[in-house]
């Protein structure tokens, strides 16, 4: 995170400085306006905080220059008291937040941090938009994931609730955005918030919106991502992470199909498909007291848990070819595959970052390949992963390590790796699961 901030007078610049330092944040300054320019012409920053009279460009031509022609970086300004008449013009020229001197510096890194926060959310809501309206896909082919595909297909023509479980990178949202996508509402939005990642004091505005006037700050009407969301999809990402006091007021949304604004007074009717997503387990939440139990039942309609990719690893041969072709348009290379012995590699491993880590995984293979064929080489994988079994005894973890060894050298070649130990396969196959290496 970078502040440009532009300030003629050094002793208020030093003193916003460390402050704003002291907070982690990386901080560029000018003494004016068009200082502030020059330095945007080669650096991206986060938010610009600006004082309003200052010599050479002042701060409400330094917005307007933002506003048409500079980058849509937001704007905090300040400005010495009396001066109420700047402040309504700096408003209404874009600038988010205005700050009247001399002003407690508490105070300001809390509405800086603010207008940070609501810009961030902004931009995942946008970036979730653009994904959704992109062709996705559903790839797998196991009896799992066939399963999921008919289950979405029909619930994609009900509006019913759903929940989605299922540990972290196997796919949640993709099959959130499957069901938007395939389903009478595809033409609405699909609006993704997600709960784990929205400063708490932030969930209910972000989630209801707020009136002009319903609290320090609130300038303008916000609508709120359920009203966004309205007659499209709303998915609650990471929905065990929703703040316990705000639970009851999202069960009784979900109940009467009504929302209202902070601060408002009128009932809005929403219209929207809810989907709940989380990698928590709700169940024992529940049984925690941190979860409603009401809630979790309104939620848990349709329950689609999807499981971890080493549970089926007859999916991570569709998923490496369906990897490698969009990388292959991503880089314009032409990786044609992936070697047998590879691949039978990737298949053994347990990958506990799912369907992304092997994602993940397959790009940097291809960024790191010499030939249009992937080796085991280029997986450069972390090592055959083990479960976490208590170790039984030295002899047991010289065993293990021998046959960890072995399949690395034979590049997962199990046939190999038996014999160069002096065991037959079948042996191998036993010890693999007694050792608790994954998936083979
Ligand atoms: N079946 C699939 N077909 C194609 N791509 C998939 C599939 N499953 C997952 N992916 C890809 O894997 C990545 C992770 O998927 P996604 O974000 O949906 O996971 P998630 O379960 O929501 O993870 P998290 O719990 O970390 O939020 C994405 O890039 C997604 O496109
Ligand atoms: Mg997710």
């Amino acid at each position: 995170m970078k502040i440009l901030l532009v300030e003629d007078n050094r002793e208020i610049r030093n003193s916003i400085v460390t402050v704003l330092e002291l907070e982690g944040i990386n901080v560029l300054t000018a003494e004016n306006g068009l200082a502030a320019q020059r330095i945007l012409a080669n650096e991206t920053v986060t938010l610009i905080v600006t004082d309003l009279k200052m010599p050479g460009m002042d701060g409400l031509s330094l917005l307007k220059w933002l506003q048409h022609e500079g980058p849509s970086t937001p704007v905090v300004m300040m400005s010495a008291y009396g001066e109420i008449s700047d402040a309504v013009e700096a408003m209404k020229l874009g600038a988010e937040d205005y700050l009247v001197k001399p002003f407690d510096i508490q105070e300001f890194l809390i509405r800086v941090k603010r207008v940070i926060e609501k810009h961030e959310l902004q931009e995942r809501v946008e970036s979730g938009w653009r994904k959704s309206a992109n062709g996705i896909q559903w790839i797998g082919e196991s009896l799992q994931m066939r399963q999921i595909k008919r289950l979405v297909e029909k619930i994609a023509l009900t509006s019913s609730t759903a929940l989605i479980t299922g540990p972290s990178g196997v796919g949640k949202e993709v099959i959130a955005r499957m069901i938007h996508a395939s389903s009478p509402r595809s033409s609405r939005l699909f609006v993704a918030i997600n709960l784990a990642g929205i400063p708490e004091h932030l969930v209910e505005s972000e989630l209801f919106g707020y009136e002009k006037g319903a609290f320090t700050g609130a300038y303008a009407r916000k609508i709120g991502i359920c009203e966004l969301a309205n007659e499209g999809v709303l998915l609650l990402d990471e929905i065990g992470d929703m703040p316990f006091h705000l639970q009851g007021k999202l069960l009784r949304v979900l109940q009467e199909r009504k929302i209202q604004r902070l601060g408002g007074t009128q009932s809005i009717p929403i219209d929207v498909r809810i989907i709940a997503a989380t990698n928590r387990d709700l169940e024992e939440l529940v049984q925690q007291h941190t979860f409603r139990e009401d809630l979790f039942y309104r939620l848990n309609v349709i329950r689609i848990e999807i499981p971890p990719l080493h549970e089926r690893a007859e999916d991570i041969p569709v998923l490496t070819g369906y990897f490698i072709k969009q990388f292959n348009k991503q880089f314009g290379k032409t990786v044609k595959g992936i070697r047998p012995d590879a691949l039978e590699l990737l298949q053994s491993y347990n990958f506990p970052g799912n369907v992304r880590e092997l994602e993940n995984l397959i790009e940097r293979a291809m960024i790191l390949a010499e030939s249009d064929v992937l080796t085991s080489k280029d997986l450069n994988l972390p090592e055959l992963r083990v479960n976490s079994l208590p170790r039984k005894g030295t002899l047991d973890d010289v065993q293990r390590e021998a046959i960890i060894e072995a399949l690395q050298r034979w590049e997962g070649n199990k046939t190999q790796a038996a014999k160069e130990l002096g065991i037959d396969r079948k042996t191998l196959l036993r010890k693999l699961t007694d050792y608790g290496v994954k998936g083979i």
